[in-house]
């Protein structure tokens, strides 16, 4: 076992709030513990959206921004995108030769991305062979750093398990030591939720993105949802029946701010509008400096695309290592 770890993300575009709180800030911390990689998951995201591509560059951007904004350090975490590490895509064919079929069909995400793909709410319409091996690209892009652990979401562990098999089932055929088998390291993670109270997310129109405007972040958290059954400024309000806007409270408040917020809500001395005033002030204030930082890198396109180039090429070099193990146990030229 090695200290090193990696994670990725798919290029989704501007970043929200809760990949900041529940994802990027957990990185942050890491990349001092551990020797880290971080990538964009391009060629991940042609599995469902192959025909969708013409902003995919920049979104592979966007993420980066957001992260290096985050607090990501280059001179700390590898940062590249896997599409500029084609090593990825080498030991993605050998593992697709030894993983067996049932294997990537019984995929619990798997299943959930071909029901939406099937509702025609997908990007594409088709089920493909790329598709399928899904979960078989990700074990290539964790097996060729041969990284001990892997943060992930509760959503990503069944990945991250079937990327043990794969590493046991290649060394049992060949005979060899080449893989050790990652462990996912589940985020400590706040869970935000979107200002409607489901599930933070651009699509449900309900997420403040780390790139908005302090006026944007303001008017969204105005939206918020409170305690419904207070209709009047002075009805006494009951913050652990507050669906959205205690909770945020919770998460960026100071234990004196919820305490004050909790007394004044319950005595129905501030209304539910001053009450997200004062949270967005908050917010705001949260992301000040990471929104300055990004900014930064906006205005410096440059030195973000020089970030992922230096980065993708110190990945090489690992992935090479690794690869040359691997083409000496497949007995490969
Ligand atoms: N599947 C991950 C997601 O959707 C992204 C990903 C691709 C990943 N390859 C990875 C995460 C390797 C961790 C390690 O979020």
């Amino acid at each position: 076992m090695n200290n090193r770890i990696m994670s990725g993300m798919r290029p989704t575009g501007k970043l929200h709030i809760g990949h900041y709180l529940g994802v990027i800030d957990n990185w942050v911390k890491l990349q001092n513990k551990y020797e880290s990689y971080f990538f964009v998951a391009d060629w991940h995201a042609l599995t469902t959206k192959y025909n969708k591509t013409e902003n995919l560059r920049q979104d592979s951007i966007d993420v980066v921004t957001d992260w290096l904004a985050c607090g990501l350090d280059p001179d700390k975490s590898t940062i590249y995108v896997q599409s500029l590490v084609p090593e990825t895509a080498e030991l993605h064919i050998y593992l697709s030769m030894i993983t067996p079929q049932h294997w990537v069909e019984k995929d619990p995400t798997l299943k959930d991305i071909v029901k939406i793909i099937k509702s025609g709410d997908g990007g594409s319409e088709e089920i493909t062979y790329g598709l399928l091996g899904y979960p078989v690209l990700m074990s290539a892009d964790i097996l060729l750093f041969n990284a001990s652990f892997v943060p992930v979401g509760i959503d990503q562990v069944a990945h991250v398990e079937i990327t043990r098999d794969i590493a046991r089932r290649f060394n049992s055929i060949y005979g060899a030591d080449v893989f050790n088998e990652p462990q996912p390291l589940l985020n400590e993670c706040s869970y935000i939720c979107g200002v409607d109270g489901n599930k933070m997310g651009k699509s449900y129109n309900n997420d403040i993105k780390i790139s908005d405007t302090e006026e944007s972040t303001a008017k969204r958290i105005m939206q918020a949802i409170t305690d419904r059954s207070r209709i009047r400024r002075d009805d006494l309000g009951h913050p652990d029946q507050c669906e959205v806007a205690f909770k945020y409270w919770q998460i960026f408040g100071s234990a004196d701010d919820i305490e004050k917020t909790k007394h004044a809500c319950e005595t129905g001395t501030i209304g539910c509008a001053d009450c997200k005033r004062c949270l967005a002030a908050k917010v705001n204030e949260r992301f000040k400096e990471i929104r300055e930082k990004r900014k930064y890198y906006e205005e410096h396109p440059e030195i973000v695309r020089d970030i992922i180039y230096s980065g993708s090429e110190k990945a090489r070099k690992t992935a090479q290592e690794t690869l040359k193990e691997v083409r000496k146990a497949v007995q490969i030229y």
